[in-house]
C-alpha cells in the first residue's frame, strides 16, 4: 500500500458469518442453550465505538453456527474478503465468526489471501442476549486492531488478546478467554482501547512451512489457490484421525473403503499422534496401506500444546510431521494437495 492509499484508507468493513456473538437465548442467564447465528451484523455493531478517523461498513456473508463451517461458506467469504482488501479506501476488515472453527477460517484466510492489510476475526463465548455478553467488547477491540496503523495479516481477537492464525487454538469450551497461542504466546493485547504488540504482525512468508520448506510464494498461492478454492469442485476430501491407546487401523480402512455415488475419494489424512507424534503400530500399518493407495498422510500431535519436534529423520516411519495444530494441519494438507494439482496442471499444460 503506498502513502496515497494509506491517506484515504479509513473504512473498516465488518463481515458477519454468525456464531455465538450473533446468538440468541430464551433466558438472559443461559450461556449454553442458545441458538448461534441469529442476529444480523448491523445490529451487532449498534453502539460499538468506531475507531477515530474511520467509518464502518457491514455485510452479512452467512449466518451459521460455525460447527457447520466449510467450503459452502468459505467460498463466498474468501471472495468477499478478497474484494474488500482490494479497495484502496479499506484500511482493514473484521469478520464476526463462531468460536468453534475460528482457527480454521483464520488459517485458511491467511494462507490463501496473505493479506497486507489486517483481517481480524472476532467472536464471543456468550450469546448476544446474555446478561453480560462478551461480544460487544470483542467487536470493539477487533475494530481497533483492524484500524491500527501498520496492522497486517489475519488475526483473531478474543477476550482482550490478539492471536496469529497459525498458532491459535480454541482450548476451552466455556470460559470467555477460550483461545491460546500455546508456546508462541499471543500476538498482543488490547487494553483500554490500546493495542500492545508482543510479536510481529504475520507476514505471508512467516506462516509455518512444511518440514522446514517454505510454502510457495504468497503471490503464487494467491493466484493458484484462490480460483481453485472458489470453484466448488476444488476441495479434496482430507480427514483427520487420532491415535490412542487401544487403537487399531479400522477407522483408516473404513475411510479407504468408503465410496459411492457423489462421494469424493479420500485424498489426504492427518493423524494426531500420541506425544511427539508417535502412532500405534496397527494405525501405522493401516496408514501405510493408505499411502500405498495414493493417500497423502501427515502427522501432528494430539498434545494440547507444542508441536512435533522432528528428529534427524523428520519423515519418521515414512509419515512426515507438520508443525501445526490438527485443525490447521488438515487445511494445510488440503492446500498442499491443491498446489500439487496446480503443478500437475502446469506440467500437462507445458
Ligand atoms: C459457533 O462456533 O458458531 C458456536 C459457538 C461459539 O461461537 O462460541
Amino acid at each position: 500500500m503506498d502513502n496515497r492509499q494509506a491517506a484515504v484508507a479509513t473504512t473498516v468493513v465488518v463481515l458477519g458469518t454468525g456464531g455465538t456473538i450473533a446468538g440468541r437465548a430464551q433466558c438472559r442467564d443461559d450461556h449454553t442453550g442458545y441458538t448461534a447465528g441469529q442476529i444480523g451484523v448491523q445490529a451487532l455493531l449498534h453502539g460499538i465505538p468506531v475507531p477515530t478517523g474511520h467509518h464502518v461498513e457491514h455485510e452479512q456473508v452467512a449466518q451459521i453456527d460455525s460447527k457447520d463451517m466449510g467450503p459452502a461458506v468459505w467460498r463466498p467469504l474468501l471472495a468477499r474478503v478478497q474484494h474488500h482488501l482490494q479497495r484502496p479506501d479499506v484500511a482493514g476488515l473484521v469478520v464476526t465468526h463462531g468460536t468453534d472453527t475460528l482457527e480454521e477460517t483464520a488459517y485458511l484466510l491467511q494462507r490463501v489471501l496473505c493479506p497486507a492489510k489486517p483481517v481480524v476475526l472476532t467472536c464471543a463465548m456468550r450469546p448476544a442476549t446474555a446478561l453480560a455478553p462478551d461480544g460487544p467488547q470483542n467487536l470493539a477491540d477487533a475494530l481497533l486492531v483492524a484500524a491500527h496503523p501498520g496492522a497486517r495479516g489475519v488475526v483473531v481477537v478474543c477476550a482482550g488478546r490478539a492471536h496469529r492464525a497459525d498458532a491459535v487454538q480454541k482450548i476451552h469450551p466455556y470460559r470467555l478467554d477460550a483461545f491460546s497461542s500455546g508456546d508462541a504466546g499471543p500476538l498482543g493485547q488490547v487494553e483500554q482501547g490500546r493495542l500492545t504488540l508482543w510479536r510481529a504482525w504475520p507476514a505471508a512468508a512467516e506462516v509455518a512451512g512444511f518440514n522446514g520448506n517454505p510454502w510457495p510464494s504468497p503471490q503464487h498461492q494467491h493466484d493458484e489457490l484462490l480460483p481453485r478454492l472458489l470453484a466448488a469442485e476444488g476441495w479434496h476430501r482430507v480427514e483427520t484421525i487420532v491415535s490412542h491407546a487401544g487403537a487399531d487401523g479400522a477407522l483408516v480402512r473404513a475411510l479407504l473403503a468408503y465410496a459411492g455415488p457423489g462421494v469424493a475419494p479420500l485424498r489426504g489424512l492427518v493423524v494426531a499422534g500420541t506425544g511427539n507424534g508417535t502412532l500405534h503400530q496397527d494405525v501405522l500399518a493401516a496408514l501405510r496401506q493408505a499411502q500405498a493407495q495414493g493417500v497423502v498422510v501427515w502427522r501432528t500431535t494430539r498434545c494440547a500444546e507444542g508441536r512435533v519436534v522432528p528428529g534427524d529423520a523428520p519423515e519418521q516411519d515414512g509419515i512426515p510431521a507438520i508443525a501445526l495444530p490438527l485443525a490447521q494441519a488438515r487445511l494445510a494438507l488440503q492446500l498442499a494437495l491443491l498446489h500439487g494439482d496446480a503443478l500437475g496442471a502446469a506440467k500437462v499444460a507445458g
